[in-house]
This record gives C-alpha cells, structure tokens and sequence, in this order.
C-alpha cells in the first residue's frame, strides 16, 4: 500500500477526532474541541498518514521553546497498526524538528502501553521519569526524551 505523509488541513478534523476516540478510552481521548486547539495552534506541528483515500493516522508535535518540542499524540488506526506507519509519522515529525533547529522532544506514555513504548524505544528515546497518575489521576505515564544530533 501507498503510504502518503502529509500536512494538516482543516477539513480533517473530524475524521481526525474520531480516530482519537477509536485509538484511545473515553477518559483519555481528546474532545472535539481540545483536539481542535491542538492541531490549530500556531506552535502546531501535525502529520497526516493516507493510504488507499482514506486517513490511517496522525502525529501532532508542539514547539514548547525554540529548542524542545512535546509530542501532543500518535494515534493509528488499529487496521493500518504494525505496518510502520506510527514509525513514519514520527519520523516525519522528527524531520520538521530538525528542520527548525529543535535540539529535543519529549513525550508522555502509560506505563501500561507496551506497543507505544517499544516504537518510541526504536526511534531512540530515552526514560527520563514516571509521572503518577498522568492520564486521569488512573494511570502513571513513562516521561520519554529524544535529543536531536
Ligand atoms: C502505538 C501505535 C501508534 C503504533 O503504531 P504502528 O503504526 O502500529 O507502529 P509501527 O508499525 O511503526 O511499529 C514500530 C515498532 O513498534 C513496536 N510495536 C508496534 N505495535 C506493537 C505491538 N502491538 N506489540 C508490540 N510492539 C509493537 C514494534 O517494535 C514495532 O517494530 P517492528 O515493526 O519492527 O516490530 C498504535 O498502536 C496506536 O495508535 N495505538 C493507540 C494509540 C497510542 O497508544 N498512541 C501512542 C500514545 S503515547
């Protein structure tokens, strides 16, 4: 399949959103209107992944300073999951970070998201800390590092 990595648009909201609501539990998904800020915000950065016409995933990064960036989420339909299509969305996401001159990212992950944990291993981030109770005061999250050589 023809995987195409692309910029966001603004008619990709909803799709956006209710991929968000099928990639993680209720608690923890992103309203309508959270994701919204997210994508829109001119500190934004978000990559799209499409194969066959339709949307598969996304990736959204935010620049915090000029020299570190948080990854906001990855999410991928389960169907398109294991194909590499996570592992393209960061990466595309990575390229656009150097491109700014960004020196780091970081990113939260539950300590319970196994699949989550091992891509981002792959890419080379490190385990900085353990946030308690980062996702609804239910569950720790793993704070990851990566710095850009
Ligand atoms: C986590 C997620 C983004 C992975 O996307 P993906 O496109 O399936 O990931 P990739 O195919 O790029 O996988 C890259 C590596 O991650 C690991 N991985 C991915 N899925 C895995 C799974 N189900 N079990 C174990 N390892 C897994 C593997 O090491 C894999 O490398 P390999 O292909 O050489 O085995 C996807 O499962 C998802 O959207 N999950 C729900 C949302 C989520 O958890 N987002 C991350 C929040 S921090």
């Amino acid at each position: 399949m023809a995987l195409r990595i692309r910029n966001f648009k603004k008619s990709d909201l909803e799709t956006l959103c209710q991929i968000d609501r099928i990639c993680f539990p209720a608690d923890i998904a992103f309203s309508r209107a959270e994701l919204a800020y997210h994508l829109n915000h001119p500190k934004s950065i978000t990559r799209v992944a499409e194969g066959l016409g339709r949307i598969l995933g996304f990736a959204v990064a935010r620049m915090e300073t000029s020299s570190c960036a948080h990854v906001i989420t990855l999410d991928v339909i389960p169907d398109a999951r294991k194909c590499r299509i996570g592992t393209s969305l960061m990466k595309a996401l990575h390229r656009e970070l150097k491109r700014k001159r960004v020196e780091a990212a970081i990113l939260e992950v539950s300590t319970q998201n196994l699949p989550a944990q091992r891509l981002y291993e792959k890419l080379q981030y490190q385990y900085l800390e353990i946030v308690s109770g980062y996702y609804q005061g239910r569950e720790d999250a793993y704070r990851m590092g990566l710095l850009f050589s």
